[in-house]
């Protein structure tokens, strides 16, 4: 059998080291693993065959996916659970040439559930150090504040995050846009900050240019998640580039939430021509359809992007790091 040019772009993607900084650990979940889990904590699983729960991922909107996220993180109970997804995730990343991770965990909607924080970091931070004995995988972790709550109860998961502050580096905002901006969480991301975290937040995913300028100026954040509405507004398109603010952007998150009409419309070319620097991470893979390598290759397929250009993408994510 002829190889086909996509299997050499597929072999030199890989081939070239990049860190992963946009990536929710609950988003790796895969079906297999969320059944065997439910059966090792002896509770019903959400979906009772891995053909259903894909058939389950057909999402009109970011909302549509939370709601289905949710439910599916209920089978993760025990430190165990959390090192098991954590690790399955690290050799996905390997084998597509990760070398550096700054995962997201939602400490809230575990904590709502009777989860200890203690056993939610110390599972998926022995997951870490075991990716970065084994495998040579660095990484930071980022515990983000679910913005569809409370800027109290943002408040309240800080200091339950307090005892753990020497293995969370950052915090990061996370869950239903609209309606709930930046700014409702300008207090305790200055809290945060105060403790010595350092910040990055989702904006511009389906809520406007607007949010990403009060991630900018109201949260300190220093990357922004998705950032793709940053296209509507030429003057946050210059102070990105000017201060060279990347956005971790992720093409098939944005293609299966419908954040663009289809990934011709990706706009990943008009970030590179405006200088603003952008990575490519996989959000959440398990339900997204693809890890990391398969993003890289939906953005140059979308876009025409160069090996290049995906050289400099790969560079920027390890620049834009925290390693
Ligand atoms: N956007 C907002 N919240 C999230 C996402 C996302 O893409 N994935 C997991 N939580
Ligand atoms: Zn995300």
């Amino acid at each position: 059998m002829t190889e086909q040019p996509t299997d050499h772009l597929r072999e030199f993607v890989v081939s070239l080291p990049k860190a992963e900084l946009h990536l929710h650990i609950e988003g790796t979940l895969e079906p297999e693993l969320m059944l065997a889990l439910a059966e090792r904590n002896r509770i019903d699983p959400p979906f009772p065959t891995v053909a259903l729960a894909k058939a389950a991922y057909d999402f009109g909107n970011l909302d549509d996916f939370l709601r289905l996220y949710y439910a599916a993180t209920d089978v993760l109970r025990t430190a165990a659970d959390f090192e098991d997804l954590t690790w399955a995730y690290l050799r996905r990343a390997h084998a597509d040439g990760v070398v550096h991770v700054e995962p997201f965990f939602d400490p809230q909607s575990h904590l709502c559930r009777g989860v200890e924080m203690s056993a939610i970091v110390d599972g998926i931070v022995t997951g870490l150090r075991r990716g970065e004995a084994e495998l040579g995988i660095s990484w930071r972790l980022i515990m983000c504040f679910l913005r569809h709550l409370s800027e109290a109860e943002a408040f309240e998961t800080l200091t339950a995050a307090e005892p753990y502050l020497d293995v969370i580096h950052g915090v990061g905002l996370d869950s239903s846009e609209a309606n709930n901006p930046p700014s409702k969480f300008a207090a305790v991301f200055a809290a945060a900050r105060g403790l010595g975290l350092r910040a990055v937040a989702h904006a511009g995913e389906e809520g406007p240019a607007e949010y990403i300028w009060e991630a900018l100026d109201l949260l300190l954040v220093e990357r922004i998640d998705h950032g793709i509405r940053a296209i509507d507004d030429r003057a946050l398109m210059k102070q990105l580039a000017e201060r060279r603010i990347p956005l971790n952007l992720c093409p098939l998150s944005n293609q299966r939430l419908q954040v663009v009409p289809d990934l011709t419309a990706y706009p990943a070319r008009q970030f590179i021509e405006a200088g603003v620097p952008i990575t490519i991470s996989s959000d959440d893979p398990a339900y997204f359809g693809g890890y990391i390598a398969d993003n890289y290759l939906a953005a140059a397929a979308a876009n025409g992007l160069s090996r290049d250009e995906l050289a400099a993408i790969a560079a920027d994510s390890l620049t834009a790091s925290w390693r």
